[in-house]
């Protein structure tokens, strides 16, 4: 069935490829006689197509044989496009120079980029593996580059995710996760044989003996190396502790139940490495052994669009439609219309994807990752480290998208897990009504705590947070206003010729531009006029030495109106209410924590990390994410794409975000709220006993965060 519709697809595909748009890069380049470079005459690729699974090797074999033009042509137009973005539109590139702890970000990007453009790189491959890793030196979950020919179209696992415990000494070890086999099982069945005649002597077929073993070294070393070599290249969060929580096994809320989160070492976005070499102690035994595991490549989809090289840069490498943006105002519908045949950049949103039409509506503030963050259904053990079916754990009273309701055995307190601010299932209307009906359900329960699990959330829809904050803290100023918090956007010369063209009259009616005045609004919630310049007037801030100039008019957001009517009082006592999480609370979710934390109280707990390190309850604030393609919307919109700080198209199927709006502070505002600290009050410890096991967890933070 899988293969006859990859069949299909494929063959409808080079129906599309020879009809459709190419670039035209193999005409006009003057380095034209070095291309098509010479190529051996085998098909790395065409043997992968229909296999789900492939050794990483495999997979580089593949990818470091495709090319989309001459390397040096390649690099500059990347770099062009990537930096003329970042720093005429990114608002923290200049912040992100030099912070200060808890963050570690230092990095000068023109310096990196100028020494891209001087490096000679063997194949695409190469100069992918190098960007990738430079942007990712902001350490920036709202900006990151990906190139939909490489990031995540395999990506590579272990069957053995990772753990950080504390034993009863207060000492931390890191293990392979008590729940590794069983999670493995679920997820890659198909794979579990491959791991187990993988294992070296006694040990071939025994791969569920290894859960929960203690791991003394990686690769020969101390596994802390691994973790922290991983810290420093992973980006998403500036703050450390995140970025360490990030490496280990994990769980988010996911629209079927929880989902299992790998970590960055046990599944990573690009096929780099072979195998890795444990040296472990397993539970019940003395001995030390050491194990080489293959890690094994799995592609993204279940559907192929390719079936050889040629094929796959075609539909992969090169730009597709919806790669560079077209002018919606006055272009034709038809050249707007955009066949998503290759996944679009909210495939890399550490979200469930959203509607188009509540995409237009609805401003987004979400974490971005090359790693594609798939579903793992997974069952939550007991104190044992056996699985058991969801059934036999504490029933949701409540659920909807990303969310669901519990109440705990003591009768007073409600949890409400929430895996993001958005939902596939529903829309932004619907979803709102979710969270608003769950809550009231929990009160009239007997409910008169709340605790908020936000583990690995990676934010969603900007008003969802603000309508999460006031139907719980109830109306006032602050949750009456336009929005969580004043903004501001960049307003380099050509940020402020496209608010000046989009401001004048008449030229967008239909508010489809996101400069377009109508969609911001004063703190007030009166909107701005259509014909509002709000760029005209600017300041410059000296951030690092650098003087940039932002707009000087505060921007909010339209979260008003709401479809569903808010309750007349709070909800609940927001200072009985606890946010818990690894740390990994970002974008939208973010400007919901901080927000109730900060300004009203709410309880902060971090869930496991490093001992001695800061633990951070939310990070990567942000203000909204926008990314390349919809700014090159905004350019050609305005007529303004010959402007010499415009961005050129890509030649590559490639993205850029951005945090295209800055938020100002939840109580200090004369500060963005990204950089300043967002410590967590408590911090509870994992062990055998909760490790992944929210219930365990939950219970816990009943007992010890609320008795006070
Ligand atoms: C997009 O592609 C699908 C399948 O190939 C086709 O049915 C559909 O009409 C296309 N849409 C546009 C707008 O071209
Ligand atoms: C809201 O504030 C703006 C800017 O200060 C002002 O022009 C407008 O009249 C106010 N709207 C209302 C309804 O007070």
């Amino acid at each position: 069935m899988l293969f006859k519709t990859a069949v299909v697809a494929s063959v409808l595909y080079s129906t599309l490829y020879v009809s459709g748009a190419t670039v035209g890069v193999r005409q006009t380049d003057p380095e034209a006689e070095h291309w098509p470079p010479h190529q051996p005459e085998r098909d790395f690729c065409a043997p992968l197509a229909w296999q789900k699974w492939v050794s990483p090797k495999e997979a580089r074999a593949c990818l470091t044989s495709v090319s989309v033009g001459p390397i040096n042509k390649i690099r500059d137009n990347i770099v062009e496009v990537v930096s003329k973005t970042l720093s005429e539109f990114h608002t923290t590139l200049a912040y992100e120079k030099r912070t200060s702890s808890p963050y570690d970000v230092h990095v000068d990007l023109d310096e990196e980029f100028a020494r891209i453009k001087r490096t000679r790189y063997d194949s695409e491959w190469d100069l992918h593996l190098d960007l990738s890793k430079t942007v990712k030196k902001l350490k920036n979950g709202h900006a990151v580059y990906i190139n939909n020919c490489y990031d995540s179209v395999w990506q590579s696992f272990l069957p053995t995710p990772l753990v950080l415990l504390t034993d009863n000494h207060g000492k931390q070890n890191i293990h392979i996760a008590p729940e590794a086999y069983s999670v493995v099982l679920n997820a890659f069945p198909d794979q579990v044989d491959f791991w187990q005649n993988a294992l070296p002597g006694k040990l071939k077929g025994k791969l569920s003996s290894l859960s929960g073993a203690k791991v003394l070294k990686i690769d020969g070393r101390d596994p802390w190396d691994a973790v922290e070599a991983s810290a420093d290249v992973t980006g998403s969060y500036a703050a450390r502790a995140p970025r360490q929580n990030g490496f280990f096994g994990s769980y988010t809320q996911g629209e079927n139940g929880f989902s299992y989160v790998f970590g960055n070492f046990a599944q990573t976005p690009l096929p780099k490495t072979d195998s890795v070499t444990l040296t472990i102690q397993r539970t019940d035994s003395n001995k030390e052994e050491t194990v080489t595991i293959p890690y094994r490549a799995r592609h993204v989809s279940d559907v192929w669009y390719w079936s050889d090289k040629a094929s796959y840069i075609s539909y992969r490498c090169e730009a597709q439609p919806g790669t560079n943006g077209f002018d919606i105002i006055n272009a034709s519908p038809s050249v707007a219309a955009v066949n998503e045949t290759t996944p679009s950049i909210s495939t890399f949103h550490q979200q469930p994807s959203i509607r188009a039409e509540d995409r237009k509506a609805h401003a987004l503030s979400v974490l971005v990752d090359n790693d594609i963050r798939i579903e793992v259904p997974f069952e939550v053990k007991d104190e044992a480290g056996v699985a058991k079916a969801l059934d036999l754990g504490p029933v949701p009273i409540g659920r909807g998208g990303p969310a669901e309701f519990y109440l705990l055995n003591d009768g007073k307190t409600g949890v409400l897990s929430l895996g993001s601010f958005s939902s596939s299932r529903m829309s932004f209307a619907d979803y709102s009504g979710v969270l608003l009906i769950g809550l009231q359900i929990l009160q009239s329960s007997g409910a008169t705590q709340l605790i908020i699990d936000v583990t690995n959330n990676g934010g969603g829809f900007i008003c969802m947070a603000q309508w999460l904050y006031r139907i719980i803290a109830g109306p006032k100023t602050e949750t009456n206003r336009a929005g969580t918090w004043p903004t501001v956007f960049r307003a380099g010369d050509l940020a402020q010729a496209i608010v000046k063209t989009v401001s004048r009259d008449g030229y967008d009616p239909g508010a489809d531009l996101f400069y377009n005045p109508q969609r911001w609004a004063y703190s007030n919630t009166t909107t701005f006029a259509p014909n509002f310049d709000y760029l005209a007037r600017t300041e410059k801030r000296t951030i690092n030495g650098d003087k940039v100039e932002f707009g000087s008019q505060k921007i909010w957001d339209t979260c008003f109106d709401w479809q569903v009517e808010p309750p007349a009082q709070r909800l609940f006592d927001p200072k009985k209410v606890a946010i818990v999480t690894n740390g990994r609370c970002a974008s939208s979710c973010a400007s919901f924590a901080i927000p109730l934390a900060k300004r009203e109280g709410a309880k902060t707990v971090v869930v496991g990390g490093k001992k001695g390190i800061q633990q951070q309850y939310a990070g990567i604030v942000g203000g909204q994410v926008l990314d390349y393609f919809e700014i090159d919307i905004e350019v050609k919109s305005t007529g303004l794409k010959n402007h010499k700080l415009a961005p050129p198209d890509f030649l590559v199927n490639g993205f850029q975000s951005i945090s295209w709006r800055l938020a100002s502070g939840a109580v200090n505002e004369k500060e963005p709220e990204e950089f300043q600290n967002h410590a967590a009050e408590y911090n509870i410890p994992l062990t055998l006993a909760n490790v992944n096991n929210p219930y365990a967890i939950w219970d816990e933070v009943a007992k010890t965060v609320f008795r006070r």
